[in-house]
């Protein structure tokens, strides 16, 4: 049952919209707040937060360096590392913002999508919590908080485009409110941050003396500053395909291609790191780098003739994981420039997952008085779960053609 308009305002003060200064932790005000957790896939976060946007307490535990040793996430494994951390986190995070569960307003768990098991255990530990402290529950959709941490930062008004990109993501939306999302695409096959992942992991690039303790993503972001992508032109996916959704099994299998060509040329085992691992790191990048902005340009020509960004000051908010790369960023700042809109980016730290984005979009929803529920009821987790309607059969019969725009970045 959702809690009805009275009985919120009832329960919570209302205070003025204000949007702060927010990587300043401070002390617990007279505000509402809100405790997020994060447990979707393989970061144990969470985070207090006041209403406006300053973070008061956080805590993460990363998985990364577990999932790097056994070559990718076992559910099984980020399950059980979630368990053993998740009381920890909450605790850290409440204790360093100083307050007590008593004082808090409402929790935000993420609920979907998300890897089953993992959801699993911030709901359950959740659900225990909001009973055990008569608090309010707030359901989150993960990549509705990825959309939204922008405005944690800084006023960012409704509607925006946003392009969000991550290890398990890849769509392109039009954010019109806090629970109003128009979908333009998604990736058909796999998200970009997997693809770069596969890739490190196909380069060994974890032997590399530079890149044993990174992310696949963040391991060819590094090399690829050292390499000359032109020495593999890897074709763009999608080229004769004119709507906004992404591919990226192709491309990857083109890399894979290419590799196993050079270790035959070089007479190295696979398994052994490629000489020229910077060139095919940088023309990796570029490719997937590439095949973002041209699916985003198209979105933000299909989003200027319908006229669902406004004349004045359109944005396009990047965030995920894969946000985090320059080069990435560098190539859609060429497309925002092209076409007039400004490229907003959360920090790298807010763009991979936290639990401060749950808990930002907690007090999004708490003041809209949008989806908080009462701490008994029964709320289930939805590994897979699309972000708003999904117009992307109107994009692809609108079948935009692009002007030519040259993605040239120095490294
Ligand atoms: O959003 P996130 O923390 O988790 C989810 O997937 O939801 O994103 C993790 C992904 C990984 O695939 C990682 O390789 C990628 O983001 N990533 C990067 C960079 N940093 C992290 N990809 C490219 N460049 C980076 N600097
Ligand atoms: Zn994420």
């Amino acid at each position: 049952m959702f809690y009805t308009q009275a009985k919120a305002l009832q329960r919570l003060l209302r205070c003025k919209h204000t949007f702060g200064s927010t990587l300043k932790s401070r002390k617990a005000s007279s505000s509402r707040l809100v405790l997020g957790i994060e447990t979707s896939c393989d970061d144990t976060g969470a985070a207090v937060l006041d209403e406006t946007g300053a973070i008061l307490g956080e805590s993460l535990h990363s998985q990364k360096e577990v999932h790097l040793r056994t070559g990718g996430i076992i559910p099984t494994v980020a399950q059980q590392l979630h368990r053993e951390h998740i009381e920890r986190v909450v605790q850290e995070a409440l204790g360093r913002s100083g307050v007590t569960p008593g004082q808090l307003s409402a929790v935000a768990t993420t609920v979907k999508p998300g890897l089953a098991l993992s959801l699993a255990i911030g709901l359950d530990f959740s659900r225990r919590f909001v009973r055990r402290n008569d608090k309010p529950f707030i359901p989150i959709h993960h990549m509705e908080a990825h959309a939204l941490t922008v405005r944690m930062l800084r006023p960012v008004a409704f509607p925006f485009l946003v392009l969000l990109i991550s290890g398990g993501h890849s769509l392109l939306a039009v954010a019109r409110g806090v629970d109003d999302f128009l979908l333009l695409g998604h990736t058909l096959d796999e998200a970009p941050g997997d693809t770069l992942d596969k890739v490190a992991r196909r380069l060994s690039l974890i032997k590399h003396p530079r890149c044993s303790t990174l992310s696949g993503g963040q391991a060819i972001e590094l090399l690829a500053k050292g390499g000359d992508r032109t020495k593999f032109p890897f074709r763009t996916p999608m080229g004769q395909t004119y709507d906004c959704c992404f591919l990226f099994a192709g491309l990857r299998n083109q890399i894979t291609m290419t590799i196993k060509k050079k270790e035959a040329e070089e007479g190295v085992e696979p398994g052994a790191v490629l000489s020229c691992v910077e060139d095919m790191a940088a023309a990796a990048q570029h490719s997937v780098a590439s095949h973002l902005a041209k699916r985003t340009h198209r979105a933000i020509l299909f989003c200027k003739a319908q006229g669902l960004l406004p004349e004045n000051s359109p944005a396009l908010v990047l965030s995920g994981g894969v946000a985090s790369n320059q080069y990435i960023r560098k190539a859609l700042t060429i497309i925002t420039e092209a076409t007039g809109l400004q490229l907003l980016c959360p920090p790298p730290k807010l763009c991979t997952d936290n639990g401060v984005m749950i808990a930002w979009n907690g007090v999004e929803r708490l003041r809209e008085g949008k989806g908080i529920l009462s701490p008994d009821v029964d709320v289930s987790y939805e590994p897979k779960a699309p972000l708003g309607v999904d117009i992307s059969a109107a994009v692809r019969a609108a079948a935009i053609k692009l002007p030519p725009v040259r993605i040239k970045i120095p490294n």
